[in-house]
């Protein structure tokens, strides 16, 4: 039969071409029965009529089956699609529940610690967390919280801010977990929940990424990614952890180019308030990553902490803005970076006592460069600093960047884009001038952040001091 040889097309797609193929094979059916009856030749006009009838049947028929099979097609494609849409939707509800909803309001849970082991479900989890990853900090449980660090198995060190924890999310990948100290009031709870939310969604291969965090009434945590070699303070005055100088170079601009991203580029601009090596995070390769911004907004610090900065940086590399009655700005990071590249430049601490605290004999490490600088002296510093030949140039330019962002009037020091071009050469220095005109006439203690009225200045930085102060053996055994 003619109809036979070409089987109608069933598939996804194909429904109406096997309606019409179907259609086609009764008619071909109902033609064939009507030429056989029409083939005898001693037929009566009765028999015609029969023929007729049987023929109008044969059409009928093939229609109405040809229409109750493609209805059935229909169907079955319909409930297909709405299957495939039904699992795209639970997909989408998962990743909308991640989304930290409104400041002040509470966020629902996730929990994404699922034992499940089998490979068919551990597909969808990677896929899960990896969106988290890429996307808003997810909020986890007290219980998550137990599961990724073993119970608080691994102590990875402590701040201002309370206790860091190793831990590892069911997929592997190791988290940093900060379980906050901080009593909260509700005020504080709304901001933490605003910033929060502003602080995860920063993304920048300088600062560390916020994953999630748990907001529950026993505990309020927040989950970083892990950094391997942990916080640069330890590279930059630890003897046993040196690292070349051309790589903390590098270290420096890229710590730059995160604090820029914070001030000029992230979509709410956002003040850190304590920068300082402790808070330079570095990778396997020792790239630095920023951590801990945001957190001076929701966040006290443990009294231990706090000295007359009213609860926002550490002293030492504190802007005086923040310990003196002067409107502050994003400019106190930029003081704090410049704390920072000194104890870069030297490797060493900026402030240290040459017996005990009690004595109050320090060196203090920024002065002792302005007052090399000022004598033209330049190469001096970078032989004491133990600096080789091939980084000279960048360690000269690091010393001037330095001196500019630490001056005093906060309008006097530079951008953080400013910065990052004057570091990579791209951007002309002008020769800084003296950042601590104002000790001749405030005696200040770079160590306490205090402050009083002097008039005989001892340890100023103008010439009548100079001399005694730089003549003092101010790096400790040159590295
Ligand atoms: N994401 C992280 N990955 C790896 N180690 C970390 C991470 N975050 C913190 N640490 C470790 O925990 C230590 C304590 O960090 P924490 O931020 O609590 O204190 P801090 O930086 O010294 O002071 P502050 O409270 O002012 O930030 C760090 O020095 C670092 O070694
Ligand atoms: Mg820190």
């Amino acid at each position: 039969m003619l109809a036979s040889s070409q089987p109608p097309n069933f598939g996804k797609d194909g429904h109406f071409l096997a309606f019409s193929k179907m259609i086609s094979f009764f008619s071909i059916m109902a033609a064939d029965m009507s030429s056989t009856n029409n083939s005898t030749p001693s037929s009566s006009s009765n028999g015609d009529e029969v023929t007729t009838a049987t023929a109008v049947t044969a059409i009928i028929l093939s229609i109405v089956v040809g229409v109750v099979i493609i209805v059935i097609v229909f169907l079955i494609v319909r409930c297909y699609q709405k299957t495939r849409s039904q699992s795209a939707n639970i997909a989408v509800a998962a990743a909308a529940e991640e989304t930290v909803n409104a400041p002040g309001s509470t966020p629902p849970s996730i929990s994404i610690a699922v034992t499940n082991d089998s490979s068919a479900a551990a597909e969808p989890i990677e896929r899960f967390l990896d969106d988290m990853m890429r996307d808003k900090p997810m909020r986890f449980t007290a219980q998550d919280l137990e599961r990724f660090t073993q119970n608080y198995d691994q102590k990875l060190g402590f701040g201002g801010f309370g206790v860091v924890y190793k831990g590892r999310f069911p997929n592997g990948v190791p988290v940093a977990v900060k379980v906050l100290k901080a009593a909260m009031n509700k005020r504080a709870e709304e901001q933490f929940m605003a910033e929060v939310g502003t602080i995860g969604r920063t993304n920048h291969i300088n600062l560390v990424k916020l994953y999630g965090f748990c907001f529950d009434r026993s505990i309020k945590a927040l989950v970083y990614e892990y950094m391997e070699n942990g916080s640069l303070d330890r590279f930059l005055f630890d003897e046993n952890h040196r690292i070349p100088w051309g790589k903390l170079q590098e270290i420096a601009l890229g710590t730059a180019k995160g604090i820029r991203y914070l001030h000029e580029e992230c979509q709410q601009k956002i003040v850190h308030y304590d920068i300082k090596p402790a808070n330079v995070l570095l990778t396997t390769n020792f790239n630095p990553k920023v951590a801990d911004f945001g957190l001076a907004k929701f966040c006290d610090r443990e009294r231990s902490y706090v000295t007359l900065t009213g609860g926002r940086g550490t002293p030492g590399y504190a802007a005086p803005e923040l310990w003196m009655p002067i409107p502050v700005t994003h400019k106190c990071d930029v003081y704090s970076f410049g704390m920072l590249l000194f104890e870069i430049l030297g490797r060493r601490r900026n402030l240290e006592f040459l017996e005990s605290v009690e004595s109050q004999e320090f060196e203090w490490f920024p002065r002792w460069v302005w007052q090399k600088f000022e004598h033209g002296e330049m190469e001096n510093i970078v032989s004491a600093c133990g600096i080789e030949e091939k980084d000279r140039e960048k360690a000269e330019r690091m010393c001037q960047v330095a001196l500019w962002c630490v001056q005093y009037q906060p309008e006097a020091r530079p951008s953080m884009s400013s910065v990052v071009r004057m570091l990579e050469g791209e951007e002309e220095i002008v020769p800084p001038t003296n950042p601590f005109q104002y000790m001749t006439s405030l005696s200040v203690s770079p160590a306490s952040g205090t402050v009083s009225e002097n008039t005989s200045t001892s340890r100023g930085t103008g010439t009548d001091d100079s001399e005694s102060s730089s003549s003092r053996p101010l790096i400790r055994n040159s590295a």
